[in-house]
């Protein structure tokens, strides 16, 4: 799979991606991650990638261009499946799309800035608009960072057997169980006896329960949506 970045802010996600498990999966090749910053595509003197809204006092507005430039200049040298835009004025990400997203192969990422981007890029050059949250960010790079991570840990072999995807949080739309290690007690403060039974169908019944009552206390939105069918 193969992640195309442009971006205003390189540097910004220079670090994410370089480091534990999203570095392992570049270097192994599972994974390709490219940053394109989009002042390299401006025909502007000062490399300008800006402009004043038609409209007055909306704030500047990333002008079509440069952006047109590089996803075309990308376009040229492969298929892409999806082009998203990061911004918070869209569907909120999920499990469910990083999931779906992890089974594509070219993906690019436009991340937003300034007061949003001239709408003609978002009705003829984008497939897909992305929001993390509501709440508003200075720039999509943290977004296109959060989806990036989330799909890539997907990608088969980049997680070992037992950090398995699979069993995920919101893959099943249930909070995961407490997890304990070692020392069964800590300074009077124990474990929950039932996982030093050593019954495994008993610990896990206990972690089942674990789960759909956290579910039910801390997202009861998902609790609905999976014990009474509700959306
Ligand atoms: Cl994708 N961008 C910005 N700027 N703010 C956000 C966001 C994206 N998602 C939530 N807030």
């Amino acid at each position: 799979m193969r992640i195309d970045i442009i971006t205003v802010l390189p540097e910004i996600l220079e670090s994410p991606f370089n480091h534990s498990i999203i570095k392992r999966a570049r270097e192994k090749g599972l994974a390709e991650i490219h940053l394109h910053n989009l002042r390299d595509f401006s025909e502007d003197k000062h490399r300008r990638v800006d402009d004043y809204s038609f409209s007055k006092g909306a704030g500047m507005v990333m002008a079509i261009q440069p952006i047109e430039k590089a996803i075309e200049t990308l376009k040229k040298e492969r298929n892409y499946d999806e082009i998203i835009f990061t911004t918070p004025d869209a569907q909120l990400f999920n499990q469910k799309e990083a999931n779906k997203l992890s089974l594509k192969q070219n993906i690019i990422i436009l991340c937003g800035h300034y007061k949003g981007v001239d709408q003609r890029i978002r009705d003829h050059y984008i497939t897909k608009e992305i929001s993390i949250g509501d709440y508003v960010l200075t720039g999509g790079e943290l977004a296109a960072a959060i989806i990036t991570d989330s799909i890539i840990r997907l990608l088969p072999g980049v997680l070992s057997d037992e950090t398995s995807a699979l069993s995920d949080s919101f893959q099943d739309n249930l909070l995961s169980p407490p997890v304990y290690t070692r020392p069964a007690e800590y300074k009077g403060i124990k474990v929950p006896d039932v996982l030093l039974s050593g019954n495994d169908k008993l610990i896990d019944d206990w972690k089942h329960e674990q789960s759909v009552e956290r579910t039910k206390k801390l997202r009861p939105d998902l609790y609905k949506k999976k014990y009474l069918g509700e959306d």
